[in-house]
């Protein structure tokens, strides 16, 4: 009797450090509604002076997008996420991609954190031998290079590199143009081609998005990092007045994966990740909301309630390693529905080295990637609304909740999106899509679509190699 009297306190021990969580992320809409107001000022504030606001609002010197009618073979790299891309995109008449080709390969763990010549040596030769499998001609072709960090740039072929985010780390490269250290590199390997465009991937995917919809006005990427851009008017970037180019609109990288929404508390688990190997106080959005941490916020909770309660038993060494639970490990947890969360036991079992985990215990893991879930789709759900809102795309007229109309037809807003978290998870995609509804409303949400674009990021770049190859300038 005594000692199931213990077994239960230590079990609602266990509970409560999940409640605890739950109440920590909750985020309900009159929340998610002021975080969309402070990103929009922030975005204000960022676009009014150079570090006017944590969220950087970048220029990309991006005026001109693909509009369809580019044509010709070219190449693209995309470094930047879980894996890098080199890409060969042939282009037809009237947005048809003829053929393209994309080759992924993981970045080896030493390069990550290496030299930025062993970097660039890695990706030049990469391509070199892309070439050759290809049986192309590498003499004079356009190059597009998406590097997703945040850039400074000096033109659309050059930038510095600001800071790394992610698991990237190689402190020398801070402050090098990124595109002049890949074109040493394609020197060094014998590749005659030069980088044409440099661009971030959210602005591939919007180059993109673009290439296929005219309406699309922003882009979101939702995978290791989260970020977006979007096209603004340039009497808005008061920080950058006079000196910008000739359509009159230029896309802009927001970054806001540096946002800090003042309306949330982070919980002790997001605090692990304020330190020097993680950017310290930097990207704090981004470690609420990207693949590269939700898995390892899981399993900072399972360690807690492991500290607390004995419900994953008593060998959990397995909890102690840091990033051994990855985000799409947590997604399967999530997503299983088995009667007896079979998948549960086995990810739980070979990741994390706890066996037999009880039922009960697995609906508790289950209850904590599902609230790590739900607040990180939520939170990218105001963000994007901050985007619409920034632009007037979200649908108010002047502030009002009237549906903006043209000539009594309702004004859609296309908004590209990429990214491994949004596009393998479903359940991220419901709970992202549900926010939307909760903010904007249905008649609203209605008019925005998301439009997936499959290889963005790098296809984008290589529609951008050939946009600034020619000499047209197309609409935007
Ligand atoms: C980077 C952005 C990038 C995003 C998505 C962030 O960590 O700062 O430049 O767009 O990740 O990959």
């Amino acid at each position: 009797m005594m000692r199931r009297g213990a077994a239960r306190v230590r079990w609602n021990r266990a509970v409560a450090v999940v409640r605890d969580l739950e109440e920590r992320c909750a985020t309900p809409a009159a929340l998610l509604q002021r975080v969309v107001n402070s990103l929009a000022i922030e975005m204000f504030a960022g676009l009014a002076s150079e570090g006017g606001s944590k969220v950087r609002m970048l220029l990309t010197c991006v005026d001109t997008l693909p509009d369809g009618s580019e044509e010709g073979t070219y190449y693209a790299i995309d470094l930047g996420g879980t894996s890098f891309r080199v890409l060969k995109v042939e282009l037809g008449a009237g947005s048809t991609i003829i053929n393209r080709k994309v080759e992924h390969q993981p970045i080896p763990e030493k390069l990550i954190k290496g030299t930025s010549d062993d970097l660039f040596n890695f990706i030049a030769s990469a391509l070199k031998n892309f070439i050759e499998r290809e049986g192309g001609e590498d003499e004079g072709k356009a190059l597009g290079f998406t590097f997703s960090f945040p850039v400074r740039h000096s033109s659309i072929s050059s930038g510095t590199l600001i800071r790394w985010t992610k698991e990237f780390s190689i402190e020398e490269a801070v402050g090098k143009d990124v595109a002049q250290c890949l074109n040493e590199a394609l020197v060094r390997n014998g590749v005659n081609m030069k980088v044409n465009v440099l661009v971030n991937n959210t602005v591939g995917t919007l180059a993109l998005g673009h290439y296929f919809d005219e309406d699309t006005v922003a882009a979101v990427i939702i995978g290791a990092g989260t970020n977006a851009c979007y096209i603004e008017r340039n009497d808005a970037i008061i920080k950058s007045l006079g000196c910008l180019t000739n359509s009159g609109r230029t896309v802009v990288n927001v970054e806001w994966g540096s946002f800090r929404p003042p309306q949330i508390t982070l919980t002790p688990y997001d605090i692990c990740f304020n330190n020097e190997a993680w950017n310290c106080y930097d990207q704090g959005f981004e470690k609420m909301i990207s693949g590269v941490y939700l898995g390892e916020i899981a399993r900072l909770v399972f360690q807690k309630m492991a500290q607390e309660s004995d419900v994953f038993g008593t060998a959990i060494d397995g909890l102690s390693t840091p990033f051994i639970l990855s985000t799409p490990s947590l997604a399967a947890i999530r997503k299983d529905d088995s009667p007896d969360l079979r998948e549960v036991g086995k990810i739980l079992e070979e990741h994390l080295k706890l066996p037999d985990v009880p039922l009960k215990t697995r609906k508790l893991v289950v209850k904590v990637c599902d609230i790590i879930t739900q607040r990180a789709a939520r939170l990218a759900a105001a963000a994007i609304v901050a985007i619409l809102q920034k632009i007037g795309c979200d649908g108010t007229l002047c502030g009002t909740t009237k549906v903006r109309t043209m000539r009594g037809v309702r004004k859609r807003t296309v908004v590209a999106i990429e990214g491994g978290l949004f596009q393998g998870y479903s359940v991220f995609r419901e709970y992202l899509n549900e926010a939307l509804i909760e903010i904007l409303g249905e008649e609203i949400a209605a008019t925005v679509s998301l439009r997936v674009m499959e290889e963005g990021s790098g296809t984008g770049a290589a529609l951008l190699a050939a946009a600034y190859l020619s000499t047209k300038q197309n609409s935007m």
